[in-house]
């Protein structure tokens, strides 16, 4: 698959960042966190020293991974259900005392084995867009507050919603994800000019195709030796994180100089 200037992908980087980079005591919910990418950034950034809420459906894998991530808040929630949407925000405030960044990476494939569109139920496409988008701006619209707080604070507030070069290409089959990660896309990219006023950032990076139990639905012919690892694109996201905060966290310090002035 190939990619596109405005699905932004964080250049590959060294194994860690430098120490000053280390988002130490950031606090940090992300939606999936208990497989494939959204593990992975749980991991990292857990190893980096943040303070991470983690949200899935599954009780029994958000009991078994917290238990395994003491360090780390599980919260059972389903963020295409309207009525979870505060339930969810209200754990995450609680767990972590406010937020610095909001990762939107829970994600519905649509039907699999992949459909044409005239072959895919429009309940299967209300469920893409209830996950893909519906949830992530239902979420981060509860959080916003939050989110400006911690920005007033200083610290710098991403939202990352995770995207895909399905939001850009037009892949035969991927009709009810790709268009529901376009959406997503375009929402981000509004959304960070709605936003910046406020010190709040909103990104939307493609983290490639990785070997997950996602990519293995979608396409379980490919070789996982040959996708990306999930733990080299939570490095690269969480190091895309932490260069938003930084030119956040710079350019409200110019603000600053220049009203003392
Ligand atoms: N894998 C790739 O090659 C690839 C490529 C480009 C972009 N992406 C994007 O990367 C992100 C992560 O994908 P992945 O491959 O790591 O997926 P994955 O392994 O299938 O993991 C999905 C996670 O999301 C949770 N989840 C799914 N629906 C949910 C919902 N409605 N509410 C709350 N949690 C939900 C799942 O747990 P429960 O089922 O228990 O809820 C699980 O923790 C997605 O946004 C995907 O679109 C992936």
């Amino acid at each position: 698959m190939t990619d596109h200037p405005n699905t932004r992908r964080p250049a590959p980087l060294g194994d860690s960042p430098p120490p000053d980079a280390r988002p130490t005591g950031l606090r940090v919910a992300i939606t999936g966190g208990t497989s494939g990418l959204g593990l992975a950034l749980v991991r990292e950034l857990l190893a980096r020293h943040a303070r991470v809420a983690f949200v899935a459906r599954s009780r029994d894998t958000v009991r078994r991974l917290a238990a395994e991530h003491p360090d780390a808040h599980g919260i059972v929630g389903d963020v295409a259900r309207k009525e979870d949407t505060y339930p969810i925000a209200m754990q995450i405030l609680g767990a972590l005392g406010g937020l610095d960044v909001l990762v939107n990476n829970a994600s519905d494939l649509g039907p699999t084995p992949l459909a044409l569109l005239a072959d895919t139920d429009c309940e299967d496409f209300e469920r893409a867009l209830a996950t893909n988008v519906l949830g992530p701006f239902r979420l981060t619209k509860a959080l916003l507050g939050a989110l400006a707080a911690s920005a007033r604070e200083g610290a710098g507030a991403v939202v990352l919603n995770v995207s895909s070069d399905a939001a850009i290409n037009a892949y035969p089959t991927w009709g009810a994800y790709g268009a529901s990660k376009a959406a997503l896309h375009h929402l981000s990219r509004i959304w960070n000019e709605e936003l910046a006023a406020e010190g709040i950032t909103v990104l939307s990076l493609d983290p490639g195709d990785m070997d997950t139990p996602m990519h293995a639905a979608a396409l379980p012919e490919a070789d996982p030796s040959r996708l990306k690892r999930p733990e080299t694109a939570a490095r690269e996201l969480v190091d895309a994180i932490e260069a938003g905060r930084t030119l956040l966290r710079s350019s409200s310090e110019l603000v600053a100089r220049e009203a003392a002035r």
